[in-house]
């Protein structure tokens, strides 16, 4: 099955691998939303079901929880757990220190309580993810419905305060109609380039009473897993630890020799 992937979709498995060795019987596991945290859920669900791992985990979005749910993983709230040990999610984007842009599927808010409330947040993403500055990648920021025009007319003029020109911001839709979040919200995606501060920034969003909160994660994730095409991964932690570098899948295509019975 890991031969059939596409080389993105092989980092992304990799990385999701190695984060799912990270998580131990016992643990309560923040379990993050995309296409990369896909992956840990099905290598979880599949050492809960074959190996006895027995977790609980606390879904970043209804699709997370779905598929934990078929996975056989067991799904408590964020509430019943009180506080998790470990959360993994992917990024859209990360930098050198760590701090992420998130939201991409529209889940950043779940996303941010849940990683906020955990020990330790581990982030897991392919090797385009990251980048020397965020901000090639527009900013999510989940605002409310009401007042949605005003919000997005405060929202330009806090980018323009703090020095951002050729601002383009849209309200995401899906098939013309506008997405809508976990919340009943909608996002507003940002693309105003290189962003200088971060921390200015998601401060000056997030005071906006129409904002609900943006997609900007700062000093919440310890270490990056980053999952490559070949089948290795390396760990960078924040806190100084030696980078760990693991070839956890065969860098040849294991299924080289499967159509030589066809000749
Ligand atoms: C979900 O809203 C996001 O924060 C995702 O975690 C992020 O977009 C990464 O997704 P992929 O793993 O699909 O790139």
């Amino acid at each position: 099955m890991y031969s059939d992937l596409s080389a993105a979709e092989r980092g992304k498995y990799v990385c999701a691998l190695r984060a799912a060795q990270m998580v131990k019987s016992g643990m309560k596991v923040g379990l993050g939303t995309g296409s990369t945290a896909y992956w840990l859920v099905k290598h979880l669900g599949q050492m809960v079901r074959e190996e006895g791992l027995k977790i609980q985990g606390v879904p970043t979005s209804t699709r997370t929880k779905d598929l934990a749910i078929s996975e056989g993983i067991e799904i408590i709230t964020l509430d019943e757990a009180g506080w998790l040990d470990l959360t993994i999610d992917g990024a859209d984007e990360f930098d050198a220190e760590f701090t992420l842009i998130k939201g991409g599927g529209g889940a950043h808010l779940q996303e941010k309580v849940v990683a906020m409330a955990s020990d330790k947040m581990v982030v897991i993403a392919d090797a385009s993810k990251r980048v020397d500055s965020l901000g090639a990648f527009p900013l999510p920021v989940e605002i409310l419905k009401f007042g949605a025009n005003a919000t997005q007319k405060l929202v330009g003029q806090v980018l323009t305060d703090l020095g951002y020109h050729d601002i383009d911001m849209s309200i995401r839709a899906v098939d013309g109609t506008p997405f809508e979040t976990d919340e009943g919200n909608v996002v507003l995606d940002l693309k105003m380039g290189t962003i200088t501060d971060p921390s200015a920034l998601s401060t000056a969003l997030n005071q906006l009473p129409g904002v609900v909160e943006n997609g900007l994660f700062i000093n919440i994730c310890q270490a990056v897993i980053v999952g490559n095409a070949d089948g290795s991964v390396t760990t960078e932690w924040k806190d100084g630890r030696d980078t760990e570098v693991a070839q956890l899948m065969p860098a040849e295509d294991t299924n080289l020799f499967a159509n030589l019975g066809d000749e």
